[in-house]
C-alpha cells in the first residue's frame, strides 16, 4: 500500500513538473489551469498524510513554510563581477581591440551578444542535480542566501533533468542569470499596491530586488517574478565555450533569452546592438543593453579581470529614452515629511510604451540651473526610475513673456511659512499639524513594510484625516470611537468595519524593530530600524542614549543619531510613544535571554578576518554572552576581536589601550 503512494507521489511530482516547464519556461501550457491544480491538490493530499514521502523537487517544497528571520550571507566561490560599460559603437571597437591585444597572436575571437537583463543578479548552485541555494550578488564578493525565495519562482527548476546534468559530468554547478518581472506585471503589482495605500516601486529592477528581500516566501510567491540564466560555471572543471553552455542550460531545463548571437567579428556585435535597440520596446521585460563575452573559456581566462570587471566581457549601454514636451504648469508637492517639491504637469507625451504627463523638478536648485519655466518645451528623459526627469529647454521656444520660477514661501496644503535649512536645497513645511504631514506618516505607519495594517490605505487615511478621524497615527488605536460613522460611509459597510478593526488589533504583535520603523523617524529606513532595535532591544535605552552611543551601532551614523535626538526630544513625539505604549505595541525586542552574562554590556568590535568563524557568528555568540558588537574602536571599547590582517582598528585599539584579543582567546573565553 505505502509503496503504491509512494509511486503515486513521485509520478504526480513528475507531471506537475514538467508541466510548470512547459508552462513557466517554455510558456507552452498543455493543460488547463484548472486541471493542473487538481493536480497540484492531489499531491498536497498525500503529503499532508504521507509526509515522508516529500521531495525536495516537489511542486509543493516551492513556498516553505517558515518565516526566514533575516538572511544569512554567503562568500561566493568566484566573485560576481560587474561589467565596463560601453556608450557608443567606437568604445565597442576599442574593446576588440583590447581583447586582441591580450591574447596570443592570430587568435580568432568569437563573441557571444546578448540581451541585459534590468533586473537582480542570482547564483544559483546545483549539487547532484538538485537546487542547494541562491544567492544575491551582494557586493560582488558576500551575497545573502535567499534560496527560501527564489525557489518560489516557477522558471528556476529545483532539480535539473537529470539527462543533460549526468552528460555535463560535474557534480556540482553554479548558474547564474538575472531575476526580472515583466513590465504589464509590474503595472499591475504597482496598481495593486496604489489602491492599498502602499509606497510604489519607481521600475520593475526595484521591484524584483524588493521582492527578493521580503522575510515572508508566502508574499513572494504571490509576485510574478521570472528568470533568464546567463552563464555555467563548475568547480569541477572548465567549460569549453559559452555559446555550448547556453545550450547547455537550456538542456538542463533553465530559461535562456533566445534573442543572442554568436559573432565571428565585432562588427555583428554592432549590428545586434542597433537591432536590439529597436527590439527593446517591443520585448515584455526591460533591458538596458547588451552584454559581450568572449565566447572561448580558454580565452576568457587568458584575458582574466581588472579590478571589479572582467577583461573579456563589456556592456553596451542604450541611451536613455527622450521625448519632447510642453510644461503646462509647475505645482508644489508636499511629501511625507515635510519636503516640499517642485513637480512639472507636462503637455502627455508617449515616452518608452507609456504616456508621461508629470516629471519631477527635483529641487529649486535644478529648476535655476536649467531655467527651466512653465509654457517651455523641454526635453525629458527616463532613465533608470519610473518617474521622468527634465533634461533640458529648448530655449528657441520659450515663449517671449515667461518668467522665472521662485520658490514658495509658504506651505502649499496648510499656509504656514516654508523652512529651508541652510545646508540643503530642500524647503520643508515644519508645522506638525499640516495635513499633508499628518496623512504622510499615518500612510507610512500603516503600510505594508511597517504596521502591515491591511485596509488602511492611502485613500481611507485622507478620508479619515479629512473628518478628522485621525489626527495622528496613535488615533489608529482609538478608531473604533468612530465606528458608526465609518460604517455610514460609502462603500465601508459593516463587515470592512469590523475587518480593519481585526487588522488594527493584529498590528500591535508588530515586533519592536517594525514599530521603531513605523513611528517615521527621518532617516530610520527598515534597514536602520533592525540594527537599531537589534542594538538597543528597548525603546528607553534608545531614547536616553547619546549621539555617540547611537552611532556606535554598526551603519548609523551621524545624519541618523541627529534625528533620533531631535524626535524624542519634541513633546509631542514623545506623548504620541506613550500613548502607544498603552495600547499595547511592542516597544521591547523579544529576544531570547543571553546564555550567561560573561560579556554584560561589554562593547566589542570585530576587525580582520576570523577563520573558524563567520563575523555574524561571531557576533551571535557575543550577544548570546550578554554583549554588543559597534562598529568603530573608541575609548569605551572593552574587546578588539582581531582576526588575520586586522588593520587600522587594530591600531586605534593599541593607541587607545583597549584589550585586544585573538580567536583562540576569545574561543576559550566562550569555552567553545
Ligand atoms: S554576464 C562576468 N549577461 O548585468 C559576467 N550579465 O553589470 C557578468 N546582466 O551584474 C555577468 N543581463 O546582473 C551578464 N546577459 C547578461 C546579463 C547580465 C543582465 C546584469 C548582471 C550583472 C550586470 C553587469
Amino acid at each position: 500500500m505505502t509503496h503504491q503512494i509512494k509511486n503515486k507521489i513521485e509520478s504526480l511530482v513528475k507531471q506537475l513538473n514538467e508541466h510548470n516547464y512547459k508552462y513557466y519556461v517554455l510558456a507552452q501550457p498543455v493543460i488547463e489551469d484548472y486541471d493542473y491544480d487538481m493536480l497540484l491538490k492531489e499531491l498536497q493530499q498525500l503529503e499532508e498524510n504521507y509526509p515522508e514521502y516529500i521531495s525536495p523537487e516537489s511542486p509543493t517544497q516551492r513556498v516553505g513554510s517558515d518565516l526566514s528571520e533575516k538572511f544569512k550571507t554567503v562568500e561566493h566561490r568566484v566573485p560576481m563581477l560587474s561589467l565596463s560599460n560601453t556608450y557608443n559603437e567606437e568604445e565597442l571597437y576599442d574593446f576588440d581591440r583590447r581583447v586582441r591585444d591580450g591574447l596570443p597572436e592570430n587568435n580568432e575571437v568569437e563573441y557571444v551578444a546578448e540581451l541585459k537583463i534590468d533586473g537582480a543578479s542570482i547564483s544559483l548552485t546545483y549539487e547532484n542535480g538538485y537546487l542547494k541555494n541562491a544567492v544575491t550578488r551582494g557586493d560582488g564578493t558576500t551575497g545573502e542566501d535567499i534560496t527560501v525565495n527564489v525557489k518560489t519562482i516557477r522558471s528556476v527548476p529545483l532539480k535539473l533533468n537529470p539527462n543533460a546534468f549526468e552528460k555535463l559530468g560535474a557534480n556540482t554547478i553554479e548558474v547564474r542569470g538575472e531575476i526580472f518581472m515583466e513590465v504589464e506585471a509590474f503595472r499591475k503589482l504597482n496598481h495593486e499596491r496604489e489602491t492599498n495605500g502602499e509606497k510604489l516601486f519607481a521600475n520593475p529592477r526595484n521591484s524584483t530586488a524588493g521582492t527578493l528581500k521580503l522575510l515572508d516566501p508566502k508574499i513572494v510567491t504571490k509576485r510574478p517574478l521570472d528568470i533568464f540564466v546567463y552563464y555555467l560555471l563548475s568547480p569541477d572543471f572548465d567549460f569549453e565555450n559559452h555559446s555550448s553552455n547556453l545550450d547547455h542550460l537550456r538542456d538542463l531545463g533553465f530559461k535562456v533569452n533566445k534573442h543572442f548571437r554568436l559573432c565571428k567579428e565585432i562588427k555583428e556585435v554592432v549590428e545586434f546592438c542597433r537591432s536590439a535597440e529597436e527590439l527593446r520596446d517591443s520585448l515584455p521585460y526591460e533591458i538596458d543593453g547588451v552584454v559581450i563575452k568572449v565566447n572561448s573559456v580558454k580565452q576568457q581566462k587568458t584575458l582574466g579581470s581588472i579590478a571589479k570587471a572582467p577583461r573579456w566581457a563589456v556592456s553596451y549601454k542604450f541611451k536613455a529614452k527622450q521625448a519632447i514636451t510642453v510644461i503646462r504648469d509647475i505645482v508644489w508637492q508636499v511629501g511625507r515629511v515635510g519636503t516640499v517639491t517642485p513637480v512639472a504637469n507636462l503637455e502627455p507625451v508617449l515616452l518608452a510604451g507609456s504616456t508621461i504627463s508629470r516629471a519631477t523638478l527635483h529641487n529649486i536648485d535644478e529648476i535655476y540651473r536649467k531655467d527651466i519655466r512653465v509654457g517651455d518645451t523641454v526635453r525629458i528623459e527616463k532613465g533608470g526610475d519610473v518617474i521622468p526627469k527634465v533634461v533640458s529647454v529648448v530655449e528657441d521656444k520659450r515663449p517671449s513673456n515667461s518668467v522665472k520660477v521662485t520658490p514658495p514661501d509658504n506651505c502649499p496644503v496648510c499656509g504656514e511659512k516654508l523652512f529651508k535649512p541652510e545646508v540643503e536645497v530642500a524647503y520643508y513645511c515644519v508645522n506638525t499639524v499640516c495635513p499633508a504631514l499628518v496623512k504622510g506618516s499615518i500612510i507610512h505607519f500603516a503600510s505594508r513594510t511597517a504596521m502591515d495594517i491591511e485596509g488602511l490605505g492611502e485613500r481611507i487615511i485622507e478620508i479619515f484625516v479629512d473628518k478628522s478621524y485621525l489626527r495622528s497615527y496613535a488615533d489608529i488605536y482609538q478608531l473604533d470611537k468612530y465606528s458608526n460613522e465609518i460604517k455610514e460611509m460609502e462603500g465601508f459597510g459593516e463587515k470592512s468595519m469590523d475587518n480593519l478593526l481585526a487588522a488594527i488589533e493584529t498590528s500591535k504583535a508588530k515586533p519592536f524593530e517594525k514599530v521603531l520603523f513605523a513611528i517615521g523617524i527621518r532617516y530610520v529606513g527598515s534597514g536602520a530600524a533592525i540594527k537599531l532595535a537589534d542594538h538597543f532591544g528597548d525603546i528607553d535605552k534608545l531614547i536616553s542614549a547619546t549621539e555617540e552611543e547611537i552611532e556606535e551601532v554598526p551603519d548609523i551614523g551621524p545624519s541618523i543619531s541627529k534625528s533620533i535626538k531631535l524626535f524624542f526630544s519634541e513633546d509631542k513625539n514623545s506623548e504620541v510613544i506613550t500613548r502607544l505604549k498603552s495600547y499595547g505595541l511592542r516597544f521591547k525586542s523579544e529576544k531570547a535571554e543571553p546564555l550567561s552574562d560573561l560579556f554584560n554590556g561589554k562593547k566589542f568590535v570585530l576587525t580582520g578576518t576570523l577563520s573558524g568563524m563567520t563575523r555574524e557568528e561571531a557576533k551571535e555568540r557575543i550577544m548570546n554572552y550578554g554583549g554588543s558588537v559597534v562598529s568603530s574602536v573608541s575609548a569605551r571599547t572593552d574587546y578588539v576581536l582581531a582576526g588575520e590582517k586586522a588593520g587600522s582598528k587594530l591600531e586605534k585599539a593599541k593607541k587607545l589601550g583597549v584589550a585586544i584579543i585573538n580567536e583562540e582567546e576569545f574561543n576559550n573565553m566562550t569555552e567553545q
